[in-house]
């Protein structure tokens, strides 16, 4: 076992941090000229999904009958620098965070940018570069402008390649000297089992053909490129990753159909985007999973100038997430399941659940960058992971999150083994530094933050933010460079 006291295991230069979206905190939906997006129209609460998926859902933002977090969020918008200043005396070395492009195109389909929603990034980074924070942007987190996916049917639709496209020449050119990491797409793969929130796609606008996923698919690859293509020309230095929902997945035993179903459930869900955005072509496994799932390609519209266009600009790095990892089974159908980040899968006896039933495996996280590594030999970006726990604010003011240290300790110590297997790792954010709304459930009440924040699932409370006992723990973990942990 490699010895984390006495040796220097992470580079220098790690970036430590942490990870959130600007639709799960910064509230402000309608303020400044920011138009609704997606997140604003999806109740709070565990049915969030089951909501959306069904077939009337029209995207309707009704707040006589529902409500709806990500309106207020924690108020981010307005406290930022309280929130910065606590992630400086954290120590953070980077902040990952996105921009609403609702902020910047209220309606998304505008062709001028709206200069006070600007404005505010303008002063989050800032702040963080005040710090010596370096800012971290996901261009596209869950939060398409509305108006994108009533109109034009999300992102199936290949006019929103213009669209993104101008978004994101936008605030790159704006902020590529203060900005050198970037993300084109959160957990772009999340659409294959969910395709409301990375596409926009609802069963009224088609998301149970999966011929429009894919097709929905292709068109962020492109806009994805184009977006490489625009950093890389303003600054060949930029780097600008991918951003994939990574899962570890065991076949259920040694029997070839279960070894078979996992091999290709790995491809389909867990690789196929990065194969893409990474090799700048489509893996040889395409056909198949397309035949799979009864998607003729002949239906989708993929020219060459977007082959040329993805061949021409993949990657610099792999960010990912990564919470659990999931066991594949095709041959007991009565197995026990688990729940999971978007996607279930059967339990797995070896293994713990958090309180919403997403099964623990920090070993799952070694084995993650060793495989992603292993394939692509790029540097690799954990830019999600943490646990979703109840916490309880005691009598005293305290949050005791042992439960979440543990978690994170396990993780980083998987991270640690991981490099000395080989992996070149950037750097690590944990989910939800500081508190905010669930994406999926919309709920307060899970908890990943460092940062205690006073508001409840109705969206009562002070909002007053307060250190918890893993904040402590994490300032620590960072001043020793991950070997005090
Ligand atoms: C990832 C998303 O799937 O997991 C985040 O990128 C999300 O937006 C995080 O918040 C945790 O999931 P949840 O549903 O617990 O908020």
């Amino acid at each position: 076992m490699f010895d984390f006291k006495s040796s220097p295991v992470f580079a220098k230069d790690f970036l430590w941090g942490g990870a959130t979206a600007a639709n799960q905190l910064e509230g402000a939906w309608n303020q400044d000229g920011k138009g609704p997006s997606i997140a604003d129209a999806l109740p709070g609460g565990k049915q969030r999904f089951a909501i959306a998926s069904q077939p009337d859902f029209a995207w309707q933002i009704d707040e006589d009958k529902y409500h709806y977090p990500n309106h207020r969020g924690i108020e981010h918008y307005q406290r930022f620098k309280e929130d910065i200043k606590l992630f400086a005396e954290m120590g953070f070395k980077c902040y990952r965070f996105s921009i609403a492009w609702s902020r910047i195109f209220p309606q998304g389909d505008e062709t001028t940018p709206n200069e006070a929603g600007l404005k505010f990034y303008d002063q989050l980074i800032d702040e963080c570069l005040k710090y010596k924070i370096q800012p971290v942007i996901t261009i596209s987190h869950y939060e398409l402008p509305l108006n994108l996916a009533k109109k034009y049917g999300g992102w199936k639709n290949r006019q929103l390649i213009t669209f993104y496209e101008r978004f994101a020449k936008v605030v790159l050119e704006r902020y590529y000297q203060k900005v050198h990491y970037w993300m084109t797409f959160n957990e772009i793969n999340s659409a294959f089992h969910f395709p409301v929130m990375s596409q926009g796609l609802v069963p009224s606008s088609g998301s149970q053909d999966f011929t429009n996923v894919v097709q929905a698919w292709h068109n962020q690859f492109v806009a994805s490129a184009l977006a490489v293509k625009i950093g890389h020309q303003l600054n060949p230095d930029l780097q600008i990753g991918c951003m994939i929902l990574y899962a570890t997945s065991y076949a259920y035993d040694a029997d070839p159909k279960n070894q078979l179903a996992n091999l290709q459930q790995m491809q389909d869900f867990n690789f196929f985007c990065a194969d893409v955005q990474v090799r700048g072509k489509y893996p040889s496994s395409t056909a198949r999973m397309l035949h799979d799932h009864q998607v003729n390609p002949q239906d989708l519209e993929i020219t060459t100038e977007d082959l040329q266009l993805l061949k021409e600009n993949p990657v610099d790095y792999i960010g990912f997430s990564y919470y659990m990892s999931t066991v594949t089974d095709i041959t007991h159908q009565d197995a026990a399941k688990s729940a999971g980040n978007l996607i279930g899968g059967v339990s797995n006896p070896f293994l713990q659940t958090s309180d919403w039933g997403w099964q623990i495996d920090p070993t799952g996280l070694r084995i993650a960058l060793n495989q992603l590594y292993d394939r692509y030999q790029k540097p690799l970006f954990v830019v999600e992971n943490g646990l979703g726990a109840i916490d309880e604010l005691t009598a005293d003011g305290k949050v005791h999150d042992d439960y979440r240290i543990d978690y994170l300790r396990q993780h980083i110590q998987a991270m640690a083994g991981a490099v000395t297997d080989g992996v070149d790792l950037m750097g690590y954010t944990p989910w939800g530094c500081i508190d905010l709304v669930s994406a999926s459930t919309g709920q307060m009440s899970k908890r990943y933050g460092f940062i205690y924040v006073d508001l409840d699932d109705q969206g009562n409370g002070s909002l007053q933010r307060i250190r918890k006992d893993s904040f402590y723990w994490y300032q620590k973990v960072i001043q020793s460079n991950g070997s005090e942990i």
